[in-house]
């Protein structure tokens, strides 16, 4: 997949004011593009399937989880972290699609390129619990996502653990991006809608979040 969607509307959400720089661009993807990632993405997973990996506390997540790229973001009994290494195949992490980097140049960063895109598939059960993303090295690179299939109930927080929430959803071909202020608000999945989208074939969600792991 070689071409770029054209990334008409940027909507920033202002209020609350820690979601400054949250940035939804819905639509940024069209369905051949969509397709195509799809295709891109589901190669990959043969050789890196989706693992349901387990909290530090020991319960397995409902979302299961693959990367693709130098490092993938995995969690144990030993805690988060970025791994080189598939956690049950012990193979690199396949490469992250062209299209995935040429995204990433265009919205997030035109120098240095991601080194992480974490790929979550969300069933009609899986959930994410409110978080922050804060495993990488440097929280001045954005986090871009992708979403693809069934649209996602996404919930946005503050940059505090109890400030007030807002649920947006993130269909097929939507992109978010946390910057700047909002590089560290928290956010979770509370749900998927089954039957939302055609595009996986059996449903589901499948989203990825390029991210800069290691410093620059
Ligand atoms: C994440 O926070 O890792 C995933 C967010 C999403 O699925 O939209
Ligand atoms: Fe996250």
């Amino acid at each position: 997949m070689s071409e770029i969607p054209s990334i008409a509307p940027i909507w920033t959400l202002m209020s609350p004011a820690s979601t400054i720089g949250l940035r939804l661009l819905p639509g940024a993807l069209d369905l051949p593009a969509q397709q195509a990632l799809l295709d891109e993405v589901m190669a990959r997973v043969q050789a890196a399937p989706f693992v349901r990996q387990v909290t530090p506390g020991g319960k397995p997540m409902s979302v299961a989880m693959t990367s693709f790229g130098a490092l993938g973001w995995t969690t144990d009994a030993s805690g988060y972290r970025y791994e080189p290494r598939h956690p049950t195949t012990g193979a690199p992490w396949p490469d992250i699609p062209q299209a995935l980097l040429d995204l990433w140049a265009e919205l997030a960063d035109p120098k240095t390129p991601p080194d992480a895109c974490l790929v979550n598939f969300y069933d009609a059960q899986a959930r994410m619990s409110l978080h922050q993303d804060r495993d990488e090295a440097d929280f001045g690179f954005p986090v871009l996502s992708v979403s693809l299939g069934d649209t996602a109930v996404f919930r946005v927080g503050g940059l505090k653990r109890g400030d007030p929430t807002r649920s947006v959803r993130l269909a097929s071909g939507d992109v978010c991006l946390l910057a700047g202020e909002a590089r560290l608000i928290h956010h979770g999945v509370d749900r998927i809608l089954p039957g939302s989208s055609r595009l996986i074939p059996g449903g589901g969600r499948i989203n990825l979040t390029l991210r800069r792991a290691a410093p620059a």
